[in-house]
């Protein structure tokens, strides 16, 4: 049957989605899908339904497409979907709440302070490098592609710093993350498939140059060195995927997604950042660049994906 391509929305990352989105209709209609693009942000999702459609490939990231909202319609509306049921979208949406679960279930994740929309004080927002130590990083817990994210270096103007940092993520959320910084190696681990047939696939080593790690060379410059096989020693490398294929089952994930964690340096221990349960597809994307080390090419991983897609 027809399979409905969802991409573009009204988030903050709708850019991104629209190149994580075309790149899923070309290889799907290269493989002799009949797909075709869907934009919620100029159409309703119910006509999804009045159109026929049989299965849907969710490439929509952040707000109202990551988030369980666009997964909760689909349920109702009885058309499979691609990816994560409503609560696992909806938990790891939210970096908080992420947290919160790995913590209870004895993940490893950086140690943080949430600061609500009635916590936002200049003496509450002062408070948090005392909690944390510096650099700590702050974050609208809602976002990806490090939308709003500041590191907050010091030891100079910390104050002013922490209070921009937070005026910045505001504009994105209204609940601020504060997080203590890892300093380390980043590196991120793809999940693929549900229950007991999921798997970690290799991990990415990102390479980049301090604090460049951002939205414009996620995606936009050749600036950022990855590296799958990642080069690690295998324990570690075995380490991080098992992590990881926990945090994506603590979460209740399922289809597939992606891990994105620290490695300290001094201890080579590592943290779980969070996960991303419809993770970009673009050409400078992580999970296509893991896939390929394990031998699957973008065509059949989005082909993978798709028939993972359930109700
Ligand atoms: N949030 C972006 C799309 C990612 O995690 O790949
Ligand atoms: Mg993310």
């Amino acid at each position: 049957g027809k399979v409905a391509v969802l991409f573009g929305g009204t988030s903050a990352e709708r850019e991104i989605s629209i190149m994580s989105g075309t790149g899923v209709l070309e290889a799907l209609r290269s493989r002799g899908v009949d797909a075709h693009a869907f934009d919620p942000a100029e159409r309703e999702l119910v006509e999804l339904k009045h159109e026929g459609f049989a299965r849907c490939f969710v490439v929509l990231h952040g707000r109202h497409g990551e988030d369980g909202t666009v997964q909760g319609a689909l349920e109702l509306l009885g058309i499979p979907y691609t990816g994560s049921g409503v609560m696992a979208s909806a938990v790891a949406m939210d970096k908080v709440m992420t947290k919160r679960i790995w913590q209870a279930d004895g993940l490893p994740t950086p140690r943080y302070v949430r600061l609500a929309f009635d916590q936002q004080s200049r003496e509450q927002i002062m408070a948090v490098p005392d909690v944390l130590g510096l650099p700590l990083i702050v974050k609208p817990p809602r976002e990806g592609s490090s939308i709003g994210v500041t590191k907050v270096q010091g030891p100079n103007d910390v104050d002013r710093q922490m209070q921009d940092a937070v005026a910045l993520a505001v504009r994105y959320d209204t609940d601020v993350l504060c997080e203590e910084f890892i300093e380390g190696e980043e590196v991120t681990c793809a999940v693929l498939g549900s229950g007991l047939n999921a798997q970690a696939l290799p991990v990415v080593r990102i390479a980049a140059p301090e604090g460049a790690y951002d939205y414009q060379n996620k995606y936009f410059t050749d600036d950022v060195k990855y590296h799958c096989p990642s080069g690690l020693p295998e324990a570690e490398e075995q380490e991080i995927r098992r992590i990881s294929l926990a945090a994506y089952h603590q979460l209740g994930c399922r289809g597939w997604g992606r891990a994105d964690l620290m490695i300290r340096a001094s201890d080579r221990k590592p943290f779980l950042l969070e996960m991303n349960t419809s993770p970009g597809m673009t050409s400078h994307s992580l999970v296509p660049m893991s896939a390929r080390a394990a031998g699957i090419s973008y065509e059949d991983l989005c082909l993978r994906v798709l028939a993972s897609a359930t109700l």
